[in-house]
C-alpha cells in the first residue's frame, strides 16, 4: 500500500514535470498547411508557412510513414543560399534539436537528394537519402548559445534539398552536461533500446523528454549486427526507478538483453565516424535474482583501459533492482563500425544484461560570424523596411554568406563588403561601423541617409567607399585622407560641407565629390564656381564703371572717326586702348589684378585665319572662324555682326569681363581687336580633349560643347550688360 502510494506520487510527479515541458516543445511540421495536434502523441504542430519559413514550397510525400507530420516536406530552391529556421532558446539551456527527413519516391531517373545541415556556424550534418521512404532522423544535444539557434539547410550536390520535420526539446538543467560543452555539440549517432516490445521508437509522450528510443527490433543495414547467440529478451511490468542524471524513459529499462551463453555482442555502423564520443550504457536489473545468484560482467569490446577493467554488478552500482545504474564514457574515439561486447566474469552466475546505450559525437562548435560586425549588419537591416535582403537569415557568412555582404574565411568570420546600393535605406549610418576593421568596400549609395559620415578612423582596410547620392551632411573626417588602401570614395550629391582633407586630393584616391554644395577644397584652392559668384557680385559694381566711361569714350569716338575717316588705324589703336584703360580704371577691385587679355593688330588674326577661311560655327552675335596664331596657338576668332553703339558697350563689356573670368565652362580669351568698325574676340580653341580636362573628371557632369560655352561666354557678358 505504502509502495503504491509512493508509485502513485511519482507518477503525478513525473506528469506535472511532462506537461510542464510540453509547453515548451517547439515542434514545426515543415510544408504542412496547416496546425493540429497529434493524435498518437499528443503534441502541437505548427505548419513552418508563411510566419516561420517564407522560401521553398510544400511538396506532397508520396507513402508516407503513419505520422501526419510526414505527409508533406518543404522542399527548398537548388542554388547556393541557405535556408534556415531560426529556433528561440534560453542561452545556456540544454535542447535537443532534432531535424528529420523523409523523401517519399524518388521518381525514375532523380538523383537522391543529398545536401548539407547546419546548427548556426557549426555543420551538423550531411543528409543523404539513400532509401526514400526512411525517415533520416538528425538529433543534436546542445547547450544554447545566445537566445536562438539556427538550423540551415544548403550546399546541396545533388538532388533537391527538403526537410519534413524540426523540433526542438529543452532538457532538465543537468541532462547530457559535458566537460567539453563550451565548445563542442554532441551529434546523437545511436539512442537504441534493447529488448522492446516492438519495432516501434518509444518518444513523447513515454520520454517526456521526447528523445528517439530506437527499436533494437528495426532491421537496417549495419544496424546491430553480429548478436551473439545466446541473447534473450526480457521484460517487466515493474516501475524502473531512473532518477540518475539523464532520465531514460521507465518503458526503455523495463525491457532489455540478457547474454545467457556469458556474452552480449553487437555491431552498427556510426554516421560521421571515427570521432571522439560520449557513450551512454543504460543498466537497470530488472531479473529477479536469487541469493545465490549474482551477475557481474565487463565491457570487453571496445578495450578503453579506464573503463574495460571495471566490473559491472548491477544491483550494486544501482543500490538495488529495478533502478538505474548509468555509467557513461565521457570521451572515447570509436571507429566507424563500433562493435562492442559485455562478457560475464568468472563468478558471475547470469550473463551481461543491456537496457539501452546512447553514443553521442562531439561536434566542434564553429563561431559565428564576429558579433559587432552581426550588431551593424542588424543596425543597417533596420534602416530599411524592404523584405527580401533585410529578411535573410541565419549568420551572414555561414554557411553561404548573404547576397549583400562578403566575408573572409577566417574563424570566426568577418565582414569585408557591404553591398547595399539603392536598397532604401532611411537614417543615420550607424556608428558602430567603425569596429568592423576588415571592411574593404563600402556601398551605401543611392539611399536616403542623413547625418554625418561616423568615425571610421578604425577602417584602415577601406579601399572603395561609395556614398553618393544620399542625403549625408557635416564635415569630411580628416583621416578619410590618411587611409592607407583608400582607393576610391564617391560622395557626390549630398549635403557635405567644410574642406575635403587635402590627402584625398592627391591623386592617389579617386574622389568624386560634385554636388556638394558646401563643400570645397582648402583654403586659396576654392573651387571656381565660388569664385564666379564672387566676380559676378564685383562685376555689378565695375561693370558701373566700365559702362559710362566706355559710353564717354565712345561718343568721343564717334565725333572723332566721323571727323578722320582716312586716319583709321592709328586712332583705332588709341580707341581700342581706352577701353583697357576704362577697366584699368577699375583695377583698385580685388577682382581686377590678373589676366588682361591683350590687343591684337586685325593683320595679324587675318594672318592666323587665313582670310577668316574656315568657319567653325555661328553664335548669336557673329561668325566664329578657326585660327592658328604664329606661334602656334589655335584659336577661334568671333567676329561681331553689329556694330551699333549699343554692340559696341557690348564689345567692351564682354573684353572686360572675358579677360578676367576663368570659368570651367567659359572659354578663356586671349585677345580682342578694333579696327574698321570690325570687331573681334579671340577665343582659345579647345578640341574636346582639352575640354574634358576642364570638366575636372566628372563622369556624370554633361559636356558641354565648345560652341555651347562659347554661347554662355556671350550670354554671361550680355546678362551682365544689361544690369
Ligand atoms: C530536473 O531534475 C531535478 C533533479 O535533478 C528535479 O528536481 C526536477 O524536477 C527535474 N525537472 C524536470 C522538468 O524534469
Ligand atoms: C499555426 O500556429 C502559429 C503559432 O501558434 C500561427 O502563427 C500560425 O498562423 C498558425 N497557422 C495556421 C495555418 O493556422
Ligand atoms: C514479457 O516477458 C514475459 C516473460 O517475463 C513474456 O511472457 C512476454 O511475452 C514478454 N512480452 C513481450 C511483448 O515480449
Ligand atoms: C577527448 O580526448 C582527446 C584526446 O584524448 C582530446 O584531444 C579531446 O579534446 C577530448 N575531448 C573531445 C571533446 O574530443
Ligand atoms: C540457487 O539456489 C536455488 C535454490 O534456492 C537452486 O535451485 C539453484 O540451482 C542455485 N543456483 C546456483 C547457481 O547455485
Ligand atoms: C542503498 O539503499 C539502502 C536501502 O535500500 C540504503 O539504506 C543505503 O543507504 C543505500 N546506499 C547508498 C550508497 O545509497
Ligand atoms: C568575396 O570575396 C572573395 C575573396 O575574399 C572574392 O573572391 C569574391 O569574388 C567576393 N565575392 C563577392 C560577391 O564580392
Amino acid at each position: 500500500m505504502a509502495s503504491h502510494s509512493h508509485f502513485l506520487l511519482l507518477y503525478l510527479f513525473l506528469m506535472s514535470s511532462v506537461i510542464c515541458q510540453v509547453t515548451e516543445f517547439i515542434s514545426i511540421d515543415c510544408g504542412g498547411t496547416s496546425n493540429y495536434t497529434d493524435p498518437i502523441t499528443g503534441l502541437a504542430w505548427v505548419s513552418d508557412n508563411g510566419a516561420i519559413m517564407n522560401y521553398g514550397k510544400s511538396a506532397e510525400v508520396e507513402i508516407p510513414n503513419g505520422n501526419m507530420q510526414y505527409r508533406r516536406r518543404r522542399d527548398f530552391p537548388i542554388d547556393s543560399k541557405k535556408y534556415c529556421y531560426t529556433l528561440g532558446t534560453k542561452e545556456r539551456r540544454r535542447y535537443l534539436v532534432r531535424a528529420t527527413f523523409q523523401y517519399g519516391i524518388l521518381g525514375n531517373g532523380d538523383a537522391y537528394p543529398k545536401f548539407d545541415l547546419y546548427l548556426d556556424a557549426t555543420k551538423w550534418s550531411t543528409v543523404v537519402v539513400l532509401d526514400a521512404s526512411r525517415v533520416y532522423v538528425k538529433e543534436m544535444i546542445i547547450r544554447a548559445p545566445s537566445s536562438s539557434i539556427d538550423v540551415c539547410i544548403c550546399c546541396a550536390s545533388t538532388g533537391s534539398p527538403f526537410i519534413s520535420t524540426l523540433e526542438l526539446r529543452p532538457l532538465n538543467l543537468s541532462m547530457y552536461a559535458t566537460d567539453f560543452e563550451d565548445n563542442f555539440f554532441l551529434e546523437v549517432a545511436a539512442r537504441v533500446n534493447f529488448g522492446a516490445l516492438s519495432k516501434d521508437v518509444i518518444r513523447y509522450p513515454d520520454d517526456p523528454y521526447d528523445r528517439i528510443w530506437d527499436s533494437d527490433l528495426e532491421k537496417r543495414q549495419n544496424y546491430l549486427v553480429g548478436v551473439a547467440p545466446g541473447t534473450v529478451r526480457i521484460n517487466t511490468s515493474k516501475y524502473i526507478d531512473t532518477r540518475t542524471r539523464e532520465y531514460p524513459p521507465v518503458k526503455v529499462m523495463q525491457t532489455a538483453v540478457v547474454g545467457t551463453q556469458g556474452i552480449l555482442s553487437y555491431r552498427l555502423n556510426l554516421d560521421d565516424f571515427p570521432a571522439n564520443a560520449r557513450a551512454y550504457a543504460y543498466f537497470a536489473e530488472i531479473e529477479d535474482l536469487g541469493a545465490n545468484e549474482t551477475r557481474k560482467f565487463k565491457l570487453q569490446q571496445p578495450y578503453f583501459p579506464d573503463y574495460s577493467n571495471a566490473v559491472v554488478n548491477i544491483a550494486e552500482n544501482a543500490n538495488g533492482s529495478h533502478t538505474l545504474y548509468e555509467p557513461s564514457y565521457m570521451n572515447v574515439t570509436l571507429d566507424f563500425v563500433l562493435s562492442f561486447s559485455f562478457v560475464k566474469t568468472r563468478d558471475s552466475t547470469q550473463g551481461p544484461l543491456l537496457n539501452a546505450i546512447e553514443i553521442s559525437k562531439y561536434l566542434k562548435i564553429e563561431p559565428r560570424t564576429d558579433s559587432q560586425d552581426v550588431t551593424v549588419l542588424n543596425a543597417l537591416r533596420s534602416l530599411s523596411a524592404e523584405s527580401a535582403w533585410t529578411n535573410e537569415q541565419g549568420d551572414p557568412c555561414v554557411p553561404a554568406h548573404w547576397d549583400w555582404v562578403n566575408c573572409t574565411s577566417t574563424t570566426p568570420p568577418r565582414i569585408t563588403k557591404i553591398a547595399l546600393s539603392g536598397k532604401n535605406l532611411k537614417g543615420e549610418i550607424p556608428p558602430e561601423i567603425n569596429n568592423m576593421e576588415t571592411l574593404t568596400e563600402l556601398w551605401l549609395d543611392g539611399n536616403f541617409l542623413t547625418g554625418p559620415i561616423p568615425s571610421i578612423s578604425n577602417l584602415v582596410n577601406l579601399k572603395i567607399v561609395h556614398l553618393e547620392n544620399n542625403k549625408l551632411s557635416g564635415q569630411l573626417p580628416k583621416y578619410l585622407g590618411s587611409l592607407p588602401d583608400l582607393q576610391e570614395l564617391y560622395i557626390q550629391n549630398n549635403y557635405f560641407s567644410g574642406e575635403i582633407p587635402s590627402g584625398l586630393l592627391t591623386g592617389k584616391v579617386i574622389i568624386n565629390y560634385e554636388h556638394n554644395p558646401g563643400l570645397h577644397k582648402e583654403a586659396g584652392k576654392k573651387k571656381h564656381s565660388k569664385l564666379i559668384l564672387g566676380v559676378s557680385i564685383g562685376i555689378l559694381a565695375a561693370l558701373l564703371v566700365v559702362l559710362i566711361g566706355s559710353l564717354l569714350f565712345l561718343r568721343n569716338l564717334q565725333r572723332k572717326t566721323s571727323h578722320q575717316k582716312t586716319a583709321v588705324q592709328g586712332s583705332s589703336l588709341r580707341v581700342s586702348a581706352k577701353p583697357s584703360t576704362a577697366y584699368s580704371v577699375s583695377r583698385g577691385w580685388h577682382m581686377m589684378d590678373e589676366g588682361v587679355s591683350y590687343y591684337i593688330p586685325l593683320s595679324e588674326i587675318e594672318e592666323a585665319t587665313k582670310n577668316f577661311s574656315k568657319k567653325i560655327g555661328r553664335g548669336s552675335f557673329g561668325t566664329v572662324y578657326y585660327g592658328q596664331m604664329k606661334e602656334g596657338k589655335e584659336v577661334a576668332v568671333k567676329i561681331m555682326g553689329d556694330s551699333t553703339t549699343h554692340m559696341t558697350q557690348q564689345f567692351v563689356t564682354e573684353v572686360a569681363l572675358l579677360s578676367r573670368i576663368h570659368h570651367r565652362n567659359l572659354v578663356p580669351l586671349i585677345g580682342y581687336c578694333e579696327e574698321e568698325n570690325q570687331r573681334i574676340l579671340v577665343y582659345e580653341y579647345m578640341h574636346n580633349g582639352t575640354l574634358r580636362d576642364h570638366i575636372h573628371g566628372s563622369v556624370n557632369q554633361k559636356r558641354l560643347d565648345w560652341l555651347a560655352r562659347l554661347q554662355i561666354a556671350e550670354d554671361s557678358a550680355k546678362d551682365n550688360c544689361r544690369t
